[in-house]
């Protein structure tokens, strides 16, 4: 039996991770979020009965040392963490206050015996980057922002704890990921949200900033084969999407799809926080999958089924 903690369960890829995990009955579950964007229709449920939630702030340490206290757990998912470019851009202390979360996950995991802290990072430690495409070991990091900041200390935080330590880690650096259950504020669920109400779509800029995508189910694969496969031991993966595309070309795509007649405007550019362009080397990522990955308009056409989120 697996205890496992899945810190942000109650958002986007901490719910489908949940979900994924639980279909084992060998894994119990303990989800923990404090609702600061989670949804509590997104907690899954399971057919095993394995799923256990409870409202709680990862920076809060007595919070989080009761739930510790009162549950051996044997792996840790810490996915929560306050995201969104604008809530994070607005609320900046509140983003370097996640630093407490990370501090308590790690004490209290190296404390009670944890055998392995899975974190999810973010592309944004790459910053504006400097090398194409950005790979773990070779592409320096150019954190500015707080939030890029924050998962380059928690990064470092994982990589301390395991030389005083010896707490394992496993480092997940996602790039921009999708599904029916991310929040309206992200750019593919924001424009299908604007596309299905034939509203105005708005783009920074001349829209020519190139992303990759990744639908939801590919990060999971890979996430949760590195957990069963005990792979990427104290090591960082990233995990997205390798095609790039431009916003401009997203939201016309989007566009089509929904058969829409949203126009699409165009604002200033954004001063900070909007990469020119970003694309992950995933060769280290498709070593944990089994198929290729899932092409964009076949995750915008999964997306477009399940708008219950979204709209
Ligand atoms: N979705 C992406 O494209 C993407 C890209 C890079 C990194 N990430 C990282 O993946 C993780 C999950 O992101 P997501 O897209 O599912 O976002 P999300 O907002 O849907 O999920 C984050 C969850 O964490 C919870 N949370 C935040 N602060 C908390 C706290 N102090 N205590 C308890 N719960 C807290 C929120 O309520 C929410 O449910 C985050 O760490 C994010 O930085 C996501």
């Amino acid at each position: 039996m697996n205890k496992i903690l899945i810190t942000g369960g109650a958002g986007f890829i901490g719910s489908c991770l949940a979900e994924k995990l639980a279909e084992n009955k060998d894994n119990e579950i303990v989800i923990i979020d404090n609702f600061v964007t989670g949804d509590e229709q997104k907690i899954p449920t399971s057919a095993n009965n394995n799923i256990q939630f409870i409202i709680a702030d990862v920076n809060n340490v007595q919070e989080l040392s009761g739930i510790f206290n009162e549950n051996n757990f044997d792996y840790v998912f810490h996915y929560a963490a306050l995201v969104g470019v604008k809530r994070t851009t607005d609320n900046p202390v509140m983003v370097l206050n996640d630093i407490e979360g990370i501090k308590n996950i790690l004490n209290l995991s190296r404390d009670k015996g944890v055998k392995r802290v899975y974190y999810s990072s973010s592309s944004e430690v790459y910053g504006e980057p400097v090398e194409f495409p950005q790979n773990e070991h070779t592409t320096p990091l150019n954190s500015r922002v707080p939030y890029a900041i924050v998962k380059n200390v928690c990064e470092a935080f994982l990589r301390s704890y395991k030389k005083e330590y010896g707490l394992d880690y496993t480092i997940f650096r996602f790039f921009n990921t999708y599904g029916p259950k991310q929040s309206k504020d992200f750019v593919i669920s924001k424009f299908i949200s604007l596309a299905l109400q034939n509203k105005p779509i708005s783009i920074y800029g001349d829209g020519s900033q190139t992303r990759t995508f990744c639908f939801i189910d590919d990060n999971i694969s890979a996430t949760v084969n590195a957990f069963y496969k005990q792979q990427f031991v104290n090591d960082v993966v990233n995990v997205g999407g390798d095609i790039e595309v431009s916003v401009l070309d997203l939201a016309n795509t989007i566009v089509k799809l929904t058969g829409s007649s949203s126009v699409i405007e165009h604002l200033p550019a954004l001063k900070e926080g909007d990469m020119t362009r970003r694309k992950p080397d995933i060769a280290k990522m498709k070593t944990l999958l089994n198929s290729p990955l899932i092409a964009l308009e076949e995750g915008l056409e999964k997306v477009l089924s399940d708008t219950k989120y979204i709209l």
